[in-house]
């Protein structure tokens, strides 16, 4: 695949999907965890016994930065400090793969009642966003 092409990111669109989303409240985070550790148990003992404030910080999380999307210099430090706190919780490279596909595999299924066709161009957008090297099938 060319990485020499610009990539531009409809971030109206991306706003607009992830509002849709968030109106379904919890069952966000929970849909997007059960997917994540049914497809890769083995990341289950990362995480506390009792997810509730892990599911509000990731929605939480990715809600300000998709709120700050148009605003890169203002959000990139939010994500390097993220980043920072993840090598912390042992989260390596390969780790993200995983992670991605639950996510999107989330929008899907909660923006499914929308036109398909176009939100499908959203979430293969999102999909070519991922770092180089983390595509690809799950660890
Ligand atoms: C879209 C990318 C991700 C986002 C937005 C995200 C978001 C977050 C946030 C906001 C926290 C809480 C940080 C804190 O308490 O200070 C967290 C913690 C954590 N994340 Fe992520 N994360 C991402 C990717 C990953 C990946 C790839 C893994 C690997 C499995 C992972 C595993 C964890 C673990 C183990 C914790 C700590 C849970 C705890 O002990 O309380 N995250 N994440």
């Amino acid at each position: 695949m060319s990485t020499s092409a610009p990539m531009t990111i409809d971030t109206a669109r991306l706003q607009m999907s992830w509002a849709v989303a968030a109106q379904y409240g919890d069952q966000v985070p929970l849909f997007f965890y059960s997917r994540l550790f049914v497809a890769h148990p083995g990341l289950r003992d990362m995480f506390p016994l009792s997810m509730e404030a892990q599911r509000d910080k990731l929605v939480t999380a990715l809600g300000s930065v998709v709120s700050g999307v148009d605003d890169l210099p203002a959000v990139a430090p939010v994500l390097e400090q993220l980043g920072r706190d993840h090598r912390r919780f042992a989260v390596v490279r390969d780790h993200y793969p995983a992670v991605g596909d639950a996510l999107l595999a989330t929008l899907e299924h909660f923006l499914a009642d929308r036109a398909a066709g176009r939100e499908d161009h959203h979430i293969a957008t999102l999909d070519r966003r991922r770092p180089e090297g983390s595509r690809g099938g799950a660890t």
